[in-house]
């Protein structure tokens, strides 16, 4: 141990568990790159003024867990706390709304950072796979990448998860439907905290996981009721398109969602298995973002998944994936002379494309040959003075136990051979 740890809410990535986050990672964006989506990568750090702007200065992302800093040259810089703002500003900026078709499809994959209170499942530094469909209003294109998504967790074996559906209204609708509720909460007993957010952000109050203000809240205005027939119909047709594709969900008018630039369909996956930090995914349409942050109207839907937590409800399913070995071939050394020719066959093995290692420090067989174990190779090739005298090494297949003298010069054909 060194004299340092990783930080508070952090934790590291190592070897063997790192591959099953890796493999979640490429099952996430898979049915993305299957279906139009073109890869985006963005910087980790931001102008400040996107998040406040883009995610909104009433939500607990921006208000409470950025990691803001002050650069040298003086700009106001923040830790990407998510990435739809981001990739709208990279889109704007790159002028892809101007390219080609509608909507601009992307994906992305990378850390995000939210100083929280770290607990199960909840890491101030965390892993998402996302998505964002820019610049079209079509409930079809909500409706892919909810399914999308869907298939993305059901190509990983996950059974135990819900889709939860809302629809948010948009800048008709909304407002009246905020009046409304910020009417009500304003006559209930509740804390100057909760008071401060009926102004602020009244339907987050709907959000408040405390009994005593959900008792309060039966019988609250609800915004399926005051949704504008444009938004009704765009729902609707959402949630056909859902149940002709066999995607089951639930209607839950509560769901709100922690940032402000949402607009009609919210969603959310949750976990049955993980407590109380049970999203493992969330999303929804977000119109009005680009003009928010000084682009042209650009009506636009996105998700992102947490690969975190989508590892931990593998783990609470007990779904182990099944990771092919990385190595296929590991080679061990009998001698100067045998280290010289196996490296060299090594090298030969791994440009011919097979993945191939190596018992690097001279240890004696007995080391070599569990590094070999440990390395889970399909075959070892061991080589000593008497078979290099002979031109040969011998090629031991670990599932079988079989050992075979190989020629050295068709040792790679071989292996090729053997591996398809
Ligand atoms: P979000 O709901 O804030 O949405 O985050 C999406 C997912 O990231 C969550 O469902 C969760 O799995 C994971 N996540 C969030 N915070 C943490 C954390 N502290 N620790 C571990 N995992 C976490 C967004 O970020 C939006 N940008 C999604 C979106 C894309 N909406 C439209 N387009």
């Amino acid at each position: 141990m060194s004299t340092f740890k990783a930080p508070k809410g952090t934790y590291d990535l190592t070897p063997p568990d790192s591959a099953k986050y890796l493999a979640v990672r490429e099952a996430l964006s898979a049915p993305l790159k299957n279906s139009g989506y073109g890869y985006i990568e963005t910087p980790g750090f931001e102008d400040v003024a996107l998040f406040s702007r883009g995610v909104g200065e009433s939500t607990d992302i921006v208000s409470k867990e950025m990691y803001t800093l002050t650069t040298k040259g003086g700009s106001e810089l923040a830790l990407r706390p998510e990435g739809t703002a981001s990739v709208l500003r990279a889109a704007l900026e790159a002028n892809l709304h101007k390219l080609g078709n509608l909507p601009v499809k992307l994906w992305y994959s990378g850390s995000y950072y939210r100083y929280e209170r770290p607990q199960k499942g909840r890491y101030r530094h965390f892993s998402q796979v996302g998505a964002e469909a820019i610049g079209a209003e079509d409930p079809a294109l909500d409706a892919e990448l909810i399914i999308l998504a869907d298939q993305a967790y059901r190509t990983l074996g996950l059974q135990n998860f819900r889709i939860l559906l809302n629809s948010l209204g948009d800048k008709e609708c909304r407002p009246v439907y905020r009046d409304a509720l910020q009417e009500f909460l304003r006559e209930l007993d509740l804390d100057d905290d909760t008071r401060r957010r009926i102004d602020l952000n009244p339907l987050r109050v709907l959000d408040d996981k405390r009994t005593e203000v959900q008792k309060q809240l039966v019988g609250a205005p609800v915004l399926r009721d005051y949704l504008c027939d444009a938004c009704k119909a765009y729902h609707e047709e959402v949630r056909d398109l859902l149940t002709a594709a066999g995607v089951v969900y639930e209607d839950d008018e509560k769901l709100v969602r922690g940032l402000d630039y949402y607009t009609r369909t919210t969603f959310e996956f949750v976990h049955d298995g993980l407590g109380s930090q049970s999203a493992v995914g969330g999303g929804g349409r977000y119109d009005g973002l680009s003009e928010m942050i000084g682009g042209p109207a650009l009506p636009s839907v996105g998700w992102a998944l947490g690969v975190d937590r989508t590892v931990l409800a593998l783990e609470a399913e007990g779904i182990v994936l099944e990771l092919p070995s990385s190595t296929s071939v590991f080679a061990v050394p009998l001698g100067e002379e045998a280290r010289r020719v196996l490296f060299a066959k090594v090298t030969e093995l791994r440009r011919a494309g097979v993945a191939a290692d190596f018992a690097f420090g001279g240890r004696g067989l007995k080391g070599a040959m569990k590094s070999a174990n440990r390395s889970g190779a399909r075959f070892t090739v061991v080589a000593g003075e008497r078979d290099l005298a002979e031109g040969v090494v011998q090629l031991k297949d670990m599932e079988s136990g079989e050992q075979q003298a190989v020629a050295l010069d068709v040792l790679v054909a071989e292996v090729q051979q053997k591996l398809a």
